[in-house]
């Protein structure tokens, strides 16, 4: 498969104009080509080898980035592809770099494309059938180093909705909270969960090709979150700050997100509901 992946990659790079940090592009895996798997198990062999074929570059040594193999044996490591980024880097390369910290699906540092999707390492089970694993960068996003991405748009981008709650009138009582109705508070389910990994937005089409403009999945579910809140009394200047052609119209409901989402969220359906809430207002 790696070919097509390969060729759009070392494109995207050569082509950067970042001097430090590489762009990688992914297509989704198209390509069907055959690889050479691991080792052929032997009589009385109980291993059970599995390749990984890792996305490798780094800024101290910027040649063009490479897939780099590694075999290990499934028996001697745990059952996800954290697992096995972990026991690469522990036992054959130190070199090897990626972001990691929960292995829970909590912190949302893990994320990376593995076999052509989007996920979190710590949550994608190791396929031990079949071809090798395949494990690259986010896709459309500057490489750091190896499977790190620089996030700094992204968060930036979440920051521009401004992620916390927001009032005009002053607390009945200073220092307390401010509560909401059990039925208020269900209204947040489906975003509140969202570990802002950026599966979604790396996902998505309309963001790849207008990354700095076009608001992406992520922090359009962020900014439904605080205009459906209850306790927040700016909902009106949160929807007029993102109605835009191209902050929040570049989305065309092609649901690559809701697809990508590991935790089961749907950002496309959030960003109709803005929609929903900006016709509304477009036609009181
Ligand atoms: S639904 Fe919108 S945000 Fe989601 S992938 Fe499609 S264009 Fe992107
Ligand atoms: S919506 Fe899902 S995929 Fe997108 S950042 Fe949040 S947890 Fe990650
Ligand atoms: S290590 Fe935290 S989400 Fe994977």
């Amino acid at each position: 498969m790696a070919t097509g992946l390969l060729r759009r990659a070392f494109t995207g790079i050569s082509s950067s104009p970042a001097p430090t940090a590489a762009r990688y592009v992914l297509l989704r895996a198209f390509a069907s080509e055959p690889q050479t798997d691991a080792a052929v198990p032997t009589a009385g062999d109980t291993s059970k080898m599995k390749t990984f074929s890792i996305y490798r570059w780094s800024p101290d040594n910027p040649t063009k980035p490479e897939l780099k193999e590694y075999k290990i044996d499934l028996k001697e490591c745990g059952p996800m592809v954290l697992d096995a980024l972990i026991k690469i880097k522990n036992e054959m390369d130190p070199s090897l770099t990626f972001r990691r910290s929960c292995r829970e699906g909590i912190c949302g540092s893990c994320a990376m494309n593995i076999d052509g999707c989007n996920g979190l390492a710590c949550l994608t089970k190791i396929e031990s059938a079949g071809p090798a694993t395949t494990i690259t960068p986010l896709p459309h996003m500057f490489v750091i180093k190896d499977l790190v991405v620089d996030m700094t748009n992204f968060y930036n981008q979440y920051k521009s909705i401004e992620p916390w709650l927001k009032r005009k009138s002053p607390a009945e009582e200073p220092g307390k909270e401010i509560l909401q109705t059990k039925k208020d508070r269900a209204k947040l389910d489906g975003m509140y969960e969202c570990i802002l990994c950026a599966c979604c937005s790396t996902s998505c089409p309309s963001y790849w090709w207008n990354p700095e403009s076009y608001l992406g999945p992520a922090a359009l579910l962020h900014a439904n979150r605080w205009i459906v809140d209850s306790r927040d009394e700016y909902t009106e200047e949160r929807l007029d700050a993102i109605n835009d052609e191209y902050k929040l119209y570049r989305c065309h409901t092609i649901l690559n997100c809701a697809r990508a989402c590991p935790k089961g969220l749907n950002p496309g359906k959030q960003i109709q509901h803005i929609k929903q809430l900006q016709l509304a207002g477009a036609n009181a």
